[in-house]
């Protein structure tokens, strides 16, 4: 980012109002309808709450405690800077996350454990560590690209979930190709069908999570998670047995670590780890990724953009990862597709103390809830905010309470760094080689996914010629 680059205004200009005890309004319909909608519209349900109630809101979804969802920077901030003791972010999601996840996911630990095993799980994903994954990402890409047809139509949604599944795999077990690579490959890809079905919804709400069987969306996802479990417990137990010395993948050093007491990762907490990382690390990058091809590709002037800048960093040669800081235009591009279409479209965090957060005074027990989508489509913050203009981010450095795509505070995601980095290969790398073009008449829609808001069919593409 360019010195003296210009910040978002974030003050209020008004002194703060007084506070209010009593949560905000919300929609009043019956709990349950309220998740259906979400699930059926997700971007548009957030917006209608908003346009209606304001820029904070409560949402009651069933059998849980009342969601208070803010758009307002001042309230942002204080969600993400409150202390982690006292507003959660594990208990906050655990509901939803949980029986997916497993109970040692990261994503649903709080207070030590959480410290402790992020401080395990953050080195490989940062830093220098990332720059030895560029090569293969490339690899990756390119041996995507060489299969698809030329003049049939293919999805890009289900391109951009093998490339990323089979990065993260790599990256973070190590495996070899192989029968057991080919196995976890194979259940992942079957639990990723059921969250991209029309029985999602089902999913991730925890009153329909039934299991009767293979006959039950959630009978069958606790099957696929069994198979998955099952190869990551057998790889967990090769390598206790072979020994872990010459890898450094996440997996063996996750198995190495010890913590103060001296005390051993169990097989359980390993297992949900690895699944958590494989599970957050490529269906967001998957999704994000086929929201930018769906705003790039009927857009001239942007690819135009792009492959003006890819010319004058890159040349002819292969992205290597030091012109990666010099692709400003394109981190534009993914940063803009951040805003407008966010694959989550909020997190949360349960309060645990009284507290402020923003104008009202809440309870412990209530959720509170960063909105990612409603605060990134504010007229005031984004002038114009549907229309798609990476010119945005060019020369500015969005606050982080203005712009989020990653969350923030203690728990902003993990692996933002090795998302954008993947993100950018992948990006410069396919729309250098390959000429795409959606197909005649598609327009994106947002679908809900269990846990993230993806394109409407997958973005269907045609490729004219073969690629470069
Ligand atoms: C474009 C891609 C991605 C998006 C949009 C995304 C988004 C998010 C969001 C919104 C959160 C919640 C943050 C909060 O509560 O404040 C999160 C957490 C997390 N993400 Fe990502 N993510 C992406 C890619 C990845 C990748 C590649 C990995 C792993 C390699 C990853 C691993 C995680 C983990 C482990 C957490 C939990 C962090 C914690 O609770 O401390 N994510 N992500």
């Amino acid at each position: 980012m360019a010195e003296g680059a210009r910040h978002l205004p974030l003050e209020p200009a008004t002194p703060p109002a007084p506070a209010k005890s009593e949560l905000p309004p919300g929609p009043t319909e019956w709990p349950l309808l309220q998740v259906l909608r979400y699930s059926r519209h997700p971007y548009r349900t957030m917006l209608d709450a908003t346009r209606e109630f304001g820029n904070s809101y409560t949402a009651r979804p069933p059998g849980q405690p009342p969601i208070v969802v803010f758009s307002d920077p001042d309230a942002i901030k204080d969600i993400f800077n409150a202390d982690g003791e006292a507003v959660l972010g594990g208990e906050g999601m655990s509901y939803m996350l949980g029986p997916i996840l497993g109970w040692n996911s990261l994503l649903v630990l709080d207070g030590e454990r959480h410290r402790r095993e992020r401080r395990l799980l953050l080195p490989p994903f940062h830093g220098e560590r990332m720059h030895v994954y560029g090569r293969l990402i490339r690899e990756i890409t390119d041996r995507a690209i060489d299969r698809w047809p030329v003049g049939r139509r293919f999805t890009i949604h289900a391109e951009m979930q093998s490339i990323t599944l089979d990065v993260i795999l790599h990256a973070v077990f190590g495996l070899d190709e192989g029968p057991r690579m080919s196995r976890l490959r194979a259940a992942m890809l079957a639990s990723l069908r059921l969250f991209g079905g029309p029985a999602a919804a089902f999913l991730a709400i925890p009153t329909l999570q039934i299991d009767l069987g293979r006959l039950t969306p959630w009978g069958r996802f606790v099957r696929y998670r069994r198979d998955i479990d099952r190869v990551l417990l057998d790889e967990i137990a090769r390598r206790r047995s072979d020994g872990t010395a010459g890898r450094n993948d996440v997996l063996s050093m996750l198995i190495e670590a010890r913590d103060e007491n001296g005390e051993a990762m169990t097989d359980a907490e390993l297992v949900d780890e690895m699944f958590t990382v494989l599970g957050a690390g490529h269906e967001t990058t998957a999704g994000s990724l086929s929201w930018t091809f769906s705003h790039v590709l009927p857009r001239p002037d942007v690819l135009e953009r792009i492959h003006v800048e890819h010319e004058r960093v890159v040349g002819d040669g292969p992205v290597e990862p030091e012109h990666l800081p010099k692709l400003e235009y394109l981190d534009a591009v993914i940063k803009e597709t951040g805003r407008l279409t966010p694959v989550a479209t909020q997190v949360m965090r349960r309060v645990k103390t009284p507290m402020r957060i923003g104008t009202y005074d809440l309870p412990a027990g209530v959720n509170v809830s960063a909105g990612i989508y409603a605060t990134h489509h504010r007229e005031d913050l984004w002038p114009d905010p549907e229309r798609f203009d990476p010119d945005r981010f060019l020369g500015t450095r969005p606050s982080p309470y203005t712009f989020f795509p990653f969350g923030g505070g203690e728990r902003r995601c993990l692996g933002a760094a090795f998302a954008a980095f993947e993100m950018k290969v992948v990006l410069a790398h396919v729309l250098a080689r390959a000429t795409l073009r959606l197909t005649p008449g598609y327009r994106a829609r947002p679908v809900l996914r269990a846990l993230t808001v993806a394109p409407s069919k997958g973005v269907p593409v045609l490729m004219d010629r073969a690629p470069a």
